[in-house]
């Protein structure tokens, strides 16, 4: 296991992944982004034509496809089968259906493992997702949970789909985050929320340096307490 491990939970579009990449390279930590994972789950049982209520056939998706999870170039990048699909896991009809994926209990055990597992490879990780700190590594050394207000981050999300040509109003993009953020606290395992022990930090007024300037203070000083006893 890592000698450092760093959990960020949170909402969609609470700015997770960006801070959790940068922080990471300012620790010289390895970083997960495990979105990605319930992602590319999903898209294989899109393309398998998978019952997405039947929990067996989902988890014979992980039988059927080899799914690799790398750092390249400071990215997350996926693929399943050898080929990458780092771009098409961000597609609406992906993200739209990873709510049923997510809720199969025997699917989030399996991912869970896999997450243990890519930490164990590393010395130093900062991993993000819904249940990082509550589930996957309820030991971890510093936890964290970015939360922002939903307009904030439907304006947020707004702009990352421009950049990928995305023409969406503000509204929608605002009630499909708050219909995710429903389900994700909603579902019996592996809940949206924070753990007991973690930081919370609302990201609404701070910007993405702001926001990992703070964690890094955090972690720091955690650290160094830590260090010292
Ligand atoms: O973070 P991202 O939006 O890429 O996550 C995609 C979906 O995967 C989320 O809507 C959530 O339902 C699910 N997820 C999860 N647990 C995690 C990470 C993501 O349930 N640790």
């Amino acid at each position: 296991m890592a000698n450092l491990v760093i959990t960020i939970d949170g909402p969609a579009a609470s700015g997770k992944s960006t801070v959790a990449r940068l922080l990471a390279e300012r620790l010289g930590a390895s970083f997960l982004d495990t979105g990605s994972m319930y992602r590319a789950v999903t898209l294989a049982a899109i393309e398998g034509g998978v019952d997405m209520s039947d929990e067996e056939k989902l988890l014979s998706v992980f039988d059927n496809r080899k799914f690799q999870f790398a750092v390249r170039e400071g990215r997350m990048a996926v693929s399943i089968d050898g080929l990458d699909v780092t771009e098409q896991i961000r597609r609406q009809e992906v993200t739209a259906n990873a709510r049923y994926i997510a809720s199969a209990v025997k699917v989030r055990e399996k991912l869970v493992e896999m997450q243990r597992q890519f930490a164990a490879r590393e010395k130093k990780i900062v991993t993000e997702g819904r249940d990082q700190g509550t589930v996957a590594f309820p030991n971890a050394d510093v936890k964290f949970y970015l939360t922002a207000d939903t307009g904030e981050r439907a304006k947020r999300r707004q702009n990352e789909l421009r950049t990928r040509g995305g023409l969406e109003s503000l509204e929608r993009i605002q009630d499909a985050i708050e219909e995710r953020d429903k389900s994700d606290q909603d579902r019996e395992v592996g809940p949206l929320r924070p753990a007991e022990d973690a930081i919370v930090v609302d990201t609404t007024d701070l910007g993405i340096e702001e926001v990992v300037e703070k964690l890094l203070r955090c972690v720091e000083e955690k650290c160094l307490k830590r260090d010292q006893k």
